[in-house]
């Protein structure tokens, strides 16, 4: 099999893996109940600064609940995602709010976009780019990125031997292909943007998210985990080196 079929058929495993669970065919684990990953997303959409005017690209945008955002803030937005009922719901979403004429969605893969050279000022992605055959896909992020423009991810990682037996206990909530971020594989995937940066999140708060397994244990979420949060703030400062066993990094990348 050439690379190109390996390529489309990962791409049509990812579709309709996303197509179901868009479709309400899929459920999330229960810890989603209470947004475990609205601690990363806030520092994400906070860090995108004033967004007016701004051509801003979404990379997988799922169900378009950051494409309203983006929207709502005063981007220009151009949002894609491989799964077509992906972009069939976040086009529903963003009719409901009126905010379809701001912006444009497409079905297509990350690994070959349709849009010219020199797009975009910001890209932004959640939980995509680990979805992705990494080398084609940064290759068409840095193509599309105007010189100077910047790209935010929030991704989760690898390393933590916890986590990693999390997902094999439980592959219904995943797609076969996607492999989470290793940091030290960082400075050779990003070696053609001129600069790259990222912060870790969820060392010790990842015991508010496990206790959510316990009777009683989502109602202590909210208090529990902002506590946790501001602990590794100062853990990750003070051993930076502790980011590899985190859940989720924030990558910053500028062309
Ligand atoms: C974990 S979901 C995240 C979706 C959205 N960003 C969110 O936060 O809800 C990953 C998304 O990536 C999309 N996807 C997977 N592979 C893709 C590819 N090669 N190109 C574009 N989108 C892809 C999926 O269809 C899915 O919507």
């Amino acid at each position: 099999m050439s690379s190109q079929d390996t390529l489309e058929a990962r791409l049509q495993r990812e579709a309709r893996f996303h197509d179901t669970k868009y479709s309400g065919g899929d459920s999330y684990p229960a810890h989603y109940s209470v947004g475990p990953t609205q601690y990363v997303y806030t520092h994400m959409r906070d860090a995108l600064g004033d967004l007016r005017g701004k051509h801003v690209l979404e990379v997988g945008c799922g169900e378009g609940w950051i494409t309203r955002e983006l929207a709502q803030r005063g981007a220009i937005v151009s949002a894609f995602d491989i799964s077509p009922q992906a972009a069939e719901n976040t086009r529903k979403v963003l009719a409901a709010d009126n905010l379809l004429k701001r912006c444009s969605i497409g079905v297509m893969p990350a690994e070959k976009l349709e849009y010219p050279d020199n797009s975009f000022d910001i890209a932004i992605g959640f939980a995509i780019i680990h979805h992705l055959e990494l080398g084609s896909a940064l290759a068409e992020l840095h193509r599309v990125l105007k010189p100077g423009g910047v790209g935010y991810f929030a991704e989760p990682l690898a390393t933590n031997p916890l986590i990693a037996a999390y997902r094999r206990l439980t592959p219904q909530y995943r797609t076969p292909d996607e492999r989470p971020l290793v940091l030290r594989e960082l400075p050779q995937l990003l070696a053609a943007f001129s600069a790259y940066e990222h912060r870790e999140f969820y060392l010790t708060a990842l015991l508010a998210i496990a206790l959510t397994y316990v009777p009683g244990g989502a109602r202590l979420f909210p208090s529990l985990s902002n506590g946790l949060h501001r602990f590794d703030r100062m853990l990750l400062r003070a051993v930076p080196a502790l980011g590899a066993w985190a859940w989720y990094t924030i990558i910053k990348v500028t062309k």
